[in-house]
């Protein structure tokens, strides 16, 4: 990003995680998604756009559900495909999804939300002032053990590819149900890989927030 382009985006600094709210549960079962709902493709792509104001009303549960299977959920059960592709079919990029009531890493072959943290880190996901208060953050993270038979000047391009498809994914499914959205590549790596509790071969490399809009 050049400085003009980071000028452009406002922002707030405390980046200290905050006390969880709620119960802090393991695993959170996700509900599957209706596949009928929202609007048709072609009416989603004439509706996303970015938001970076948001309310601060949770996500509904179905919601949620529906909105990381549509991210990158299985949708071919006998092979495990997912609804964004990757790379010789690695699925080599993991969902962190920052809650007010933790840190909880997304598992597509079992739609459930797994504990990673049990921390708000929601204000850790990047710079910006909508970041803390909206009601989830999504950090898109590359295992890249996971990468090691691709060669290596290919890997960066691959995973960022495999990033971007998921995030266009959360866009449209964001624009067809009504929510607002920005994908946000201006995040703090170090600081996302403790407020994560990433392994050394974790990488985050894009965030995407989520909520809705605040109403006109
Ligand atoms: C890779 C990437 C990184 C981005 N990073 C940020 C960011 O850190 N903060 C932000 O507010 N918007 C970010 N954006 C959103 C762009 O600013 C936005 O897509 C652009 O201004 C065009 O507006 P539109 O999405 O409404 O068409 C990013 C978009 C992409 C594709």
């Amino acid at each position: 990003m050049t400085q003009m382009q980071s000028l452009a985006y406002q922002t707030l600094a405390g980046l200290a995680p905050k006390p969880v709210r709620g119960d802090v549960p393991q695993v959170i079962k996700l509900p599957r998604p209706d596949l009928l709902a929202g609007v048709p493709l072609m009416a989603a792509l004439s509706l996303r756009a970015s938001t970076r104001e948001f309310a601060a009303t949770p996500i509904p549960i179905d919601t949620l559900g529906a909105l990381l299977w549509a991210a990158d959920g299985v949708n071919r059960s006998i092979s495990g495909g997912r609804t964004a592709p990757s790379p010789y079919g690695f699925q080599e990029v993991d969902i962190y999804a920052a809650l007010p009531n933790g840190v909880y890493r997304y598992d597509p072959p079992t739609n459930r939300l797994i504990l990673k943290h049990a921390i708000d880190a929601r204000n850790m996901a990047g710079y910006q002032d909508f970041v803390g208060t909206a009601p989830l953050d999504l950090v898109y993270v590359v295992r890249t053990s996971k990468l090691l038979t691709v060669p290596a000047s290919q890997r960066d391009t691959f995973s960022a590819v495999t990033a971007g498809a998921i995030s266009q994914n959360v866009s449209l499914f964001c624009a067809s149900a009504g929510l607002a959205t920005v994908v946000r590549g201006w995040i703090n790596h170090h600081l996302l890989g403790d407020a994560l509790s990433l392994n050394e071969d974790e990488l985050p490399i894009l965030a995407q927030t989520v909520g809705f809009r605040i109403a006109d």
